[in-house]
């Protein structure tokens, strides 16, 4: 069996090919506007225009033609409906049966399949999304999650409020190694929940009078620790013996560090997939369509299509 999967809930578009449980291409196009957030039109129209040779470039790394293609998997949410609607039009064309993927599922998934985890705590931390997830029966009860933007949006504001261009993560995350001053900033933890705006709107202001080395070290310290607070408390109730970083920030060192040592006083195993599969990847998508095999007549996006919503039949 061989699935072709395919990713465009934002700003990646990308096109993983699994063929017997055996990942034999990923390959993507990135979007990145010039300046500010990004556009979901523009995305849109981004990933139109590379579809085709993504989708070209994947087929030739996998040494197959589109005929050996026996379904896709498609992302149709969450995400920026004008990207998911992209996706779903180019799926559409190859003509081939779709089995609708959720987008979250997927980051978890190739975490756990690649690292060879059973029953981990998830910390799945990414541009729209942070939650704190293990599986409970059929499906993934989520601990804790970020209230107001998710953690990878929220350090990529603070890094275009510095200057620095989409994704700011792994430039801050450079900065902060040069940071040698720890400045305070504002601590929001509700319950088990997250909120990051007020952090944001503080370092931006601090950033007017401080070194950016020293706010860029400031601001991971304290998102990062709000993070594996929870963390914590989710693994110390929920007594699970590994514990899972996935989705695009989970790219970050410092945050892999911290979570690793807290995991380690638990006793509990920490693992973190290679970082091709963190982002945006269409290998994920494939992995959970080659896992959930249930083709569907009538493909339509589903923009706020939750994690905790989807049952896993695997
Ligand atoms: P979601 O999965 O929630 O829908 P997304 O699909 O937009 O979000 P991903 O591709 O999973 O997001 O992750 C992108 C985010 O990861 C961006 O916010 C980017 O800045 C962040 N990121 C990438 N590398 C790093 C890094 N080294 N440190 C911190 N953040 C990073
Ligand atoms: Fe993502």
């Amino acid at each position: 069996m061989t699935t072709l999967g395919i990713e465009c809930t934002a700003h990646t578009f990308g096109i993983g090919i699994i063929k017997d449980n055996k990942i034999i291409a990923n390959e993507f196009d990135m979007y990145k506007p010039e300046k500010g957030g990004i556009v979901p039109a523009d995305a849109a129209q981004h990933h139109r225009s590379v579809a085709q040779q993504v989708l070209e470039n994947a087929l030739q790394k996998a040494n197959i033609s589109i005929k050996d293609i026996d379904q896709i998997a498609l992302s149709t949410g969450p995400g920026l409906p004008p990207c998911l609607v992209a996706g779903m039009e180019f799926a559409k064309s190859l003509s081939k049966p779709i089995i609708p993927v959720n987008h979250c599922i997927a980051h978890i998934e190739i975490g756990k399949q690649t690292l060879k985890f059973k029953d981990p705590l998830i910390v799945y931390s990414s541009g729209a999304n942070t939650q704190i997830i293990a599986q409970q029966g059929n499906r993934y009860a989520i601990f804790g999650e970020c209230i107001d933007i998710g953690i990878g949006n929220a350090i990529d504001k603070f890094a275009r409020s510095i200057g620095l261009p989409m994704p700011g993560g792994p430039k801050i995350e450079q900065l902060a190694l040069l940071g040698k001053k720890y400045i305070d900033l504002p601590y929001t933890v509700k319950g088990m929940d997250l909120v990051f705006s007020g952090l944001v709107t503080a370092a931006s202001k601090k950033a007017k009078t401080e070194k950016l080395e020293d706010m860029a070290y400031s601001f991971q310290e304290t998102i990062f620790a709000m993070l594996t607070e929870v963390t914590e408390r989710a693994l110390a109730h929920t007594k699970k013996t590994e514990v899972l970083l996935t989705g695009g920030v989970a790219k970050n060192r410092r945050l892999q560090t911290m979570l690793s040592e807290m995991a380690k006083l638990h006793n509990a195993q920490f693992g973190v997939p290679q970082d091709e599969y963190l982002g945006d990847n269409g290998a994920m998508i494939s992995l959970v369509g080659s896992l959930s095999k249930n083709p569907q007549k009538d493909i339509d996006i589903n923009p706020n299509w939750r994690t905790d919503q989807v049952e896993l039949t695997w």
